[in-house]
């Protein structure tokens, strides 16, 4: 993978002036980092996304979406259509993020049909998978991250693999209870998800996983260096401007890139 991927999503907790305060202070932190081989992205409420794109460069940090409704427009309250996010500058959706599944009970199909939908409006989809604690201890793990690849990619055409992205979040890794996955266990996981993506999009397809669930200061450069992991998709570690860029630091260092330092 020619690029590394640090993102952010920030659940339901920044307000729009949370949200342009982070992004204000990330953008500026950040600022001596070349963007050549390094996207970072941020993934606020949808409240926020107007303003959001307004006070920071679209070359200096991605925005996402946290959801989308699958139907360009129509008779779906509460929902928010692709033509909406792209109107205020949103590149990314994400979809399928572990608490959608599991809080609001939705779907392979339906995340499914927010892939594909994502596509058809040029959007970048960002597909979440993992498995449970439990589905982790009957041993099914492997196959529970093929059928939300197998179903959550279905009808996909391969020639748009290069917009998609997925994340690896064990269920079980995720939020203030949640206990990160060993390096060991991120790599063996990892590995399954290239393989299957391989198999559905064609061995040629560049698609980046990334790992999510508690990484913090001290284990994200481990993660960073196993092999099968392009990216880190973090929650409650990146929410402090501060904190994320000396993670985004730490990440670069252990990869040796420096990615680094812009040219002045
Ligand atoms: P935490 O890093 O807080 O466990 O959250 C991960 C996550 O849900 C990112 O989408």
């Amino acid at each position: 993978m020619d690029k590394l991927y640090l993102g952010t999503n920030t659940k339901m907790y920044k307000t729009i002036a949370d949200t342009v305060d982070f992004l204000t202070r990330l953008a500026a932190n950040t600022a001596d980092l070349s963007r050549d081989a390094l996207e970072l992205f941020v993934i606020p409420s949808f409240t926020t996304l107007g303003e959001a794109r307004q006070c920071v460069p679209r070359e200096s940090i991605t925005l996402g979406a946290q959801n989308m409704g699958w139907e360009d427009q129509g008779q779906f309250t509460g929902e928010i259509s692709p033509l909406m996010l792209r109107e205020v500058g949103v590149e990314i959706v994400e979809i399928g993020h572990s608490e959608r599944r599991h809080v609001l009970h939705e779907t392979d199909e339906e995340e499914n049909r927010k892939v594909l939908c994502a596509l058809r409006h040029g959007l970048r989809p960002l597909l979440c998978i993992g498995e449970t604690a439990q589905q982790k201890a009957q041993g099914i793990a492997d196959e529970i991250l093929r059928i939300q690849l197998k179903i959550g990619l279905q009808g996909m055409d391969p020639a748009q693999a290069d917009r998609l992205m997925i994340a690896y979040e064990p269920v079980w890794a995720i939020g203030v209870s949640g206990v990160p996955a060993s390096a060991d266990y991120a790599q063996e996981k990892h590995a399954v998800i290239k393989r299957t993506l391989a198999e559905l999009l064609g061995e040629d397809a560049q698609v980046p996983v990334l790992y999510g669930g508690s990484v913090n200061d001290g284990n994200c450069e481990e993660l960073i260096a196993l092999p099968a992991v392009d990216g880190l998709f973090i929650g409650r570690s990146a929410w402090d401007a501060d904190r994320f860029d000396g993670i985004i630091r730490k990440v670069l260092r252990r990869l040796g890139t420096d990615a680094g330092k812009r040219e002045e």
